[in-house]
């Protein structure tokens, strides 16, 4: 087009993320109850929020007329981590953490490295700034090759991206090792040690990482509360790093990036541990429901640590088409180059039996 003669070459390239069809779309193509579709596709939290947490929602309603106050999350966020607020970053979900870090340290003509099977926005936050992805293969367990990442390491590499647990795989990496690969990044290289799952690693091998932030000063961590804590659709997710790190990307990041629905919510899901316990004991049995269940119909699958697993269908698209017929949503990983595997959230009994029958 003519008039858009001044568009960003490498904006062409992107390839949006993929959305699925509405809820309401399916239920309505379907002919079915729109609560009758079983949605095991975006790995939240089947269970919900906790109650507490939703009382505080619906009496936010009448304060809703005011701007955001983020200066209070930090504070929240800080006080629950032990470390200085402004040492927090608030993201309108951690993705926004992503882009933000991508804005502060890539660009044309700069590199980033993350595991082949890992979470898409690594690769699409390193394409919204004009920068160059290198994708590392996984070891034969599917686990992440991090002396692989290492290996790659080029004078235009400026950052690497982990996740622990990994999406879309469900591998994780012993702690022990994640610090010895921090530790052999050069410091001017940033590294993004993305904890979305980490509540659902076994409790042997969950750890607090909040003090290597002290330690590291290129480390960003990123958390969520879009996924145990059930929050996804109000969008509020932080990094944690340096102060020196934080302030440089605080310095992107809009004023009201987070919304007060949200601020208030973090505050008392932070209380309600007892919930994020109830989680993650619904997310150990719905697991084992599902790897039992798979390995009873000849399906593999891979290990999985966090409330998802990856399982072999022989055609993933195919499958998920047939599913998505009953009413079913999984997410086909071909556009993950795991042509053959459906990534299954963890549901209720009831959803994760519908599953199993309809496979
Ligand atoms: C590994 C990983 N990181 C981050 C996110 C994004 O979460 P948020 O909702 O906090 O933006 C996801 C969501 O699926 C994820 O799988």
């Amino acid at each position: 087009m003519k008039h858009l003669t001044h568009i960003h070459e490498h904006i062409k390239t992107i390839n949006p993320y993929q959305l699925g069809r509405s809820t309401g779309d399916l239920a309505t193509d379907l002919g079915i109850d729109i609560n009758a579709v079983v949605r095991l596709a975006a790995n939240e939290n089947a269970l919900g929020t906790s109650p507490k947490v939703q009382k505080v929602i619906q009496d936010y309603a009448k304060d809703c007329l005011r701007y955001p106050e983020v200066s209070v999350l930090q504070r929240v966020l800080g006080e629950y981590n032990n470390v200085d607020p402004l040492r927090i970053i608030p993201g309108n979900g951690s993705c926004e953490i992503l882009e933000l870090t991508a804005q502060t340290f890539l660009g044309p003509g700069l590199q980033s490295v993350y595991p082949l099977y890992s979470f898409v926005m690594y690769k699409l936050a390193t394409q919204y700034v004009g920068a160059q992805g290198i994708a590392i293969a996984p070891r034969a367990d599917f686990t992440d090759d991090l002396a692989a990442m290492l290996t790659a390491i080029t004078p235009q590499t400026r950052v690497m991206w982990l996740s622990n647990v990994a999406n879309p795989t469900g591998s994780y990496i012993p702690y022990a090792a994640i610090k010895q690969f921090i530790t052999a990044i050069p410091s001017n290289i940033i590294v993004l040690l993305d904890e979305a799952y980490t509540e659902y690693l076994p409790d042997e091998e969950r750890l607090d990482t909040t003090d290597w932030s002290n330690e590291f000063p290129n480390l960003i961590l990123t958390r969520t509360f879009s996924k145990i804590y059930g929050l996804a659709g109000l969008r509020v997710g932080y990094g944690i790093a340096s102060l020196e790190l934080a302030d440089y990307i605080n310095r992107l990041r809009g004023p009201y990036n987070c919304n007060a629905l949200a601020i208030a919510a973090v505050t008392a899901a932070l209380e309600d541990q007892a919930f994020v316990e109830k989680s993650r004991a619904f997310n150990v049995a719905g697991r084992k429901q599902l790897t039992e269940g798979f390995r009873r119909l000849g399906f593999s699958y891979i290990e999985p640590a966090g409330n998802f697993v990856a399982v072999n269908v022989g055609n993933a698209r195919e499958m998920a088409e047939k599913l998505m017929q009953k009413g079913i949503v999984v997410l086909p990983l071909h556009g993950y180059q795991l042509p053959e595997y459906i990534r299954v959230t963890v549901g209720h009994e009831a959803e994760n039996r519908a599953l199993l029958g309809a496979l």
